[in-house]
């Protein structure tokens, strides 16, 4: 499997406190049949002012203790975007890490609020789109507005979002309406890929199998292509591989 969402870069926001817990999280992911995994630290202005710089400057040492370790995973770096009025800039700036590319688009992975759908989603979604770089938008089963009313979900989907599923809301960490939310999202096929948003080895750990199994259990093949084919696809055409 491929992880396209993980706080693994240890210090550098909420995720992983230590290097040793952010090998331990690695030998997590492997455990749990992931192959490559993309770094993908909160850029959260205000709360976690990361750069591309300071994203990629993070990855080179965490990399290379992997690689010492022996640890049989294969790495790359992007970020969790938080909707924010620079995100135009940054894309001009070349200050913006893709998780690679999908149908000759970009992949930014785009955080909402947790609580609601942001004003202006809807001109950003736009304009990224018209500047060739496809939002996937992180975990919307997670976001309450889209829980409460759930109709707005077609709204994003028409806007030409795709949605990263997380492996935990799968399995029930998030609780009975995420999942069940969750669930409706998967039997309408909705989701183009499911990740970890793994952030330590115990409370938000590595999810990906037991998630996988659960989707394989009712569609093998959708299974494959958003745990697979679809975030392989994705991370192929990064560019800092
Ligand atoms: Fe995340």
């Amino acid at each position: 499997m491929i992880d396209v969402h993980s706080h693994i870069l240890p210090g550098i926001d909420d995720g992983a406190r230590s290097l040793d817990i952010a090998l331990e999280m690695a030998q997590q992911a492997v455990d749990n049949g992931i192959s490559h995994m993309v770094c993908t630290p909160h850029i959260h202005k205000g709360f976690f002012d990361n750069t591309y710089a300071t994203i990629e400057s993070a990855f080179g040492e965490f990399s290379q203790s992997v690689a010492q370790k022996n640890i049989p995973l294969s790495l790359s770096f992007a970020a969790e975007v938080r909707v924010n009025e620079f995100i135009p800039i940054w894309l001009k700036q070349n200050q913006l890490p893709f998780l690679g590319a999908l149908n000759g688009k970009r992949v930014l992975l785009l955080e909402m609020p947790h609580s609601h759908l942001p004003q202006g989603l809807d001109a950003l979604v736009k304009w990224l789109l018209r500047n060739d770089v496809q939002p996937l938008i992180a975990h919307p089963e997670r976001n309450r507005e889209l829980l409460a009313e759930q109709h707005k979900f077609l709204w994003l989907q028409r806007l030409g979002c795709k949605f990263q599923a997380t492996a935990g809301a799968i399995t029930g960490r998030f609780g009975e309406n995420v999942q069940s939310f969750a669930g409706s999202l998967l039997q309408k096929k909705a989701f183009h890929v499911v990740a970890s948003d793994t952030h330590d080895l115990v409370r938000r750990p590595n999810d990906m199998r037991a998630a996988y199994e659960s989707v394989a259990e009712f569609d093998v093949d959708y299974a494959e292509e958003i745990f697979v084919s679809t975030p392989a696809a994705i991370v192929k055409n990064a560019t800092n591989l």
